[in-house]
């Protein structure tokens, strides 16, 4: 076993000497599950075998709410604003954006191999990696592999998948999260024989909308499934007829945000028109589909967990099961789909079984996607110091323990279109066929204390929400400034609240590496402050007052840097806080202008 010993972390080093061995990893990603519609909890299997015999991280986030994006983010540990993949596909996103940055030769599965394991992959890996591309040039990272390959990736009944490499086999007529389950418990069967500790990864297309590819246009990805004329549509998912009889009573939960009376949010969503009760109907059972299509993955957890514990190596595998972006359908009169920063699209399921993790149990501790990646090899003993998140304590090593309970934070971004799935979906009003100015930096706070959400689009138009208050996130700050007036957190105004979440966002959006782990330390480089409470100590009213805000000057479709304001933070090396300081001003920086209604506010 390959093994750099210099790099093994001490959390690391405890799990090994634990078991005198590099655990194995199988892990799970299913295709935009939601957190909020009870998808989980539809699961039994997975509540057998998972969430009961390990532990499940209940604020998790993904920070990009699209598939290739996240994926991206998950598989190499670094935000998307660092990784610039940012759609799905070309020319902002998809495989040939992920080999064209340099991703597929330097990402997770090259790493695990590196340190020692055995690698293996079925399923979906990336968006635009087609019939046409999977050759050029193959993945890397991969002892075995059979990926999904597009336009059939999300045609749930005529699968073509590449095994290790060769000419895409046709699945037509067979059920293809069935067709990924199978090859899974295949490869983990060889993972198991093998002599080396092994990491295997299932990404079954369930429950994503069904899109049928056209086998005349040859469609290549989402975005041209969207082009004019295009026959695909993201319709209702497909389920296996064994689940056909399944939910058939099952309802989308009335919660507050669900198809309200009043319109909510920002930019389209703040335009959306009430759904009428077809489409109520038509999105209850679009769910019901979903829950449907969940079934064949459920089963899949079961027999592979079996497969695990027949063989002996339950007790030294690390199973992992999450889902790389939320859903929503019918919350704030949106149709079905993803790409928003509420938490019905990026407060995602994740559940850890394995060594250390006690059955049962419930941990509080924010972890994002952007932590995937760490935690993953530093279960293999490994680290990197280019990742912008941080290993999640597995074992209860009291010391990083504290270290993650002190992260509160997560940073959301998005880039581009809002995309409606669906029937009703697809022809706006307009007569476009996707929304635009879906184009956001957010930002997730959750402590004990206070649970908020900020964002700032491309439009100028800002949202704050008291997700604890207001769990929905209907009530807009900025658009009800009753709301603001006699709020405070921490015994301080709206106003001072906004300044800090404002400037920790500004951070946040370029951050890299550490400053993306602790961003309160770009404005306070002693280290005194290390959570919003401590920034909003009133010694440092005047310095976040002055701090360039966040704002756009267009709304683009990917990262272009002219348009997205004040890039860097200030330093202010020296300066100190005892005295009220003046911010320094940015050499070269155009003052940003507010847009919207941020003047009414400040
Ligand atoms: C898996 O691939 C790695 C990298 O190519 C290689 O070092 C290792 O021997 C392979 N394992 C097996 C079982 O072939
Ligand atoms: C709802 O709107 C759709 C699309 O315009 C229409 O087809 C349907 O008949 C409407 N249903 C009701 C109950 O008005
Ligand atoms: C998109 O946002 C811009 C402001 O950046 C605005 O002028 C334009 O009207 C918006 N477009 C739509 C279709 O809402
Ligand atoms: C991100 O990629 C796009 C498309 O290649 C490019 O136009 C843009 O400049 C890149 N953004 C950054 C910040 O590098």
């Amino acid at each position: 076993m390959k093994v750099n010993w210099l790099k093994f972390s001490a959390l690391a080093a405890l799990v090994n000497c634990a078991l005198a061995k590099q655990p194995n990893i199988l892990f799970i990603i299913t295709d935009d599950q939601d957190g909020h519609m009870g998808s989980v909890e539809h699961m039994p299997l997975l509540k057998k075998h998972l969430i009961d015999k390990g532990t499940s991280f209940e604020n998790h986030f993904c920070t990009i709410a699209i598939c290739c994006p996240s994926r991206v983010n998950l598989w190499t540990g670094r935000a998307a604003h660092n990784t610039n993949v940012t759609d799905v596909g070309p020319p902002y996103g998809g495989y040939p954006k992920i080999v064209k940055e340099g991703i597929n030769d330097d990402y997770l599965p090259v790493w695990m191999q590196a340190a020692g394991y055995n690698t293996y992959y079925t399923g979906k890996l990336w968006n635009a990696h087609t019939i046409n591309n999977y050759n050029q040039p193959f993945v890397k990272g991969y002892n075995g592999s059979d990926f999904l390959l597009d336009p059939f990736t999300y045609d749930y009944w005529h699968a073509r998948m590449s095994r290790n490499g060769q000419t895409p086999k046709d699945y037509s007529g067979q059920y293809s999260p069935d067709v990924v389950a199978d090859k899974a418990y295949g490869f983990l069967e060889e993972a198991i024989a093998g002599d080396a500790p092994f990491f295997v990864t299932v990404a079954p297309i369930a429950p994503h909308s069904n899109i049928v590819a056209h086998p005349l246009t040859g469609l290549l990805n989402e975005l041209e499934v969207l082009a004019p004329g295009a026959v695909n549509k993201f319709a209702i998912p497909e389920y296996a007829p064994r689940h056909a009889h399944l939910f058939k009573d099952y309802k989308i939960p009335r919660t507050e945000d669900f198809n309200p009376e009043e319109a909510s949010g920002a930019s389209w969503i703040a335009q959306l028109p009430k759904l009428n009760d077809t489409m109520i109907e038509y999105n209850d059972e679009f769910q019901r589909a979903r829950l449907r299509a969940l079934q064949s993955v459920d089963e899949m957890i079961e027999r592979l967990v079996h497969l695990l514990d027949s063989k002996g190596v339950l007790e030294d595998t690390y199973v992992i099961f999450t889902t790389d972006n939320g859903f929503h359908a019918s919350q704030h009169r949106m149709h079905p789909g993803k790409e928003c920063g509420y938490d019905t699209d990026i407060h995602i399921p994740l559940v850890i079984r394995g060594p250390g993790l006690a059955a049962g149990d419930k941990r509080n501790i924010v972890t994002s996607h952007t932590d995937m990646a760490p935690t993953l090899l530093s279960i293999a003993g490994a680290s990197r110091d280019d990742f912008d998140g941080l290993a999640i304590p597995l074992v209860s090593d009291k010391k990083s323990a504290q270290i993650a309970a002190r992260g509160e934070h997560v940073n959301v971004e998005f880039w581009g279109i809002g995309l409606p799935e669906g029937k009703f979906g697809i022809v706006q009003p307009d007569g476009g066929l996707s929304y635009p100015n879906n184009t956001y930096k957010a930002l997730r706070l959750v402590s004990k204390d206070y649970s908020l959400f900020y964002s700032v689009w491309c439009t100028g138009e800002r949202e704050f929400y008291d997700v604890r208050r207001d769990p929905g996130q209907m009530h807009n700050f900025f658009a009800d400034p009753k709301l603001a007036k006699d709020y405070t957190l921490a015994g301080r105004s709206w106003q001072q609240l906004i300044y800090r979440l404002d400037a920790l966002l500004v951070v946040l959006k370029t951050c890299k590496g550490n400053t993306c782990v602790k961003p309160w330390e770009s404005h306070h480089e002693d280290g005194s402050v290390a959570i919003l409470t401590e920034a909003l100590n009133p010694k440092f009213d005047n310095y976040y007052l002055k701090y360039p805000k966040v704002g756009f000057s267009s709304c683009e479709l990917g990262y272009i840097k002219s348009a997205e304001g004040n890039q860097d933070h200030i330093s202010h090396a020296g300066v100190s806080w005892m005295t009220d300081v003046e911010a320094p001003v940015q050499r070269g920086q155009e003052p940003f202008q507010y847009r919207g209604s941020w003047s009414d506010w400040v």
